[in-house]
């Protein structure tokens, strides 16, 4: 009979805590075998059997990851649902096999984008966003390194400002209409956390 070691990894019972044990081995191009997951009232167990235990444990530990949080105007005012649905669809392609994940929020103009990955992915993305001409001054808001995504759970999650309940963005703007611009990345960042905890992103992965 064939033997083989597993590997169990206790999760925390939150958003996105198994698609970052997932995408680290992905990036690493480990091959699981063998899979299971099972699911108790505080906690998650992971176990799985891969081609390299060792490079497997160290997938999940090796990984600081860089953080940055963008914002920037829109251009084209028509035709912005299916522009906006395009870029999420090619985001998400791309995103997926490069470890990147993170959300794309949009209203009154302006974009609010949160972007995490492996520095190398997250820089390059980041200058080829810069030359996207579908928009323009795309300014970096905040930027840090993070030992844990956020927003693990997706390829590029979204949320359309405009329809939020505005009690939300009144919480973290002077006005009704949020503007990344008039707070600091901080403020951003905590906008971004209250519309993951009110379960306002959409679009998992
Ligand atoms: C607001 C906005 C957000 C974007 N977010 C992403 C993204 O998360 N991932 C991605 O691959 N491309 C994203 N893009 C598209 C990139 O700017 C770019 O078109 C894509 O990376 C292809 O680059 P290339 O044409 O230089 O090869 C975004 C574009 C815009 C306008």
């Amino acid at each position: 009979m064939d033997t083989a070691k597993q590997v169990s990894v206790f999760l925390e019972n939150k958003p996105g805590r198994l698609a970052k044990v997932l995408s680290a081995l992905a990036r690493e191009k480990i091959n699981v075998t063998a899979l299971t997951v099972m699911d108790s009232h505080e906690h998650t167990v992971l176990r799985f059997v891969a081609d390299d235990l060792a490079k497997a444990k160290q997938a999940n530990t090796k990984d600081p990851t860089a953080y940055y949080l963008l914002a920037r105007h829109w251009l084209r005012k028509q035709d912005s649902a299916k522009a906006i649905e395009s870029i999420l669809e090619s985001s998400r392609q791309h995103n997926l096999g490069n470890g990147i994940t993170g959300v794309l929020c949009y209203g009154g103009g302006v974009f609010l984008q949160a972007i995490e990955g492996g520095r190398a992915a997250v820089n390059e993305l980041y200058s080829h966003i810069v030359a996207d001409k579908r928009h323009t001054d795309v300014v970096l808001l905040h930027y840090e390194e993070i030992t844990e995504r956020r927003f693990g759970g997706w390829t590029m999650g979204t949320v359309n400002l405009s329809k939020l309940n505005t009690s939300i963005v009144l919480k973290y703007s002077e006005k009704p209409e949020f503007d990344p611009y008039a707070v600091s990345g901080r403020v951003s960042l905590a906008l971004l956390e209250e519309l993951m905890a009110t379960a306002s992103i959409i679009g998992r992965a």
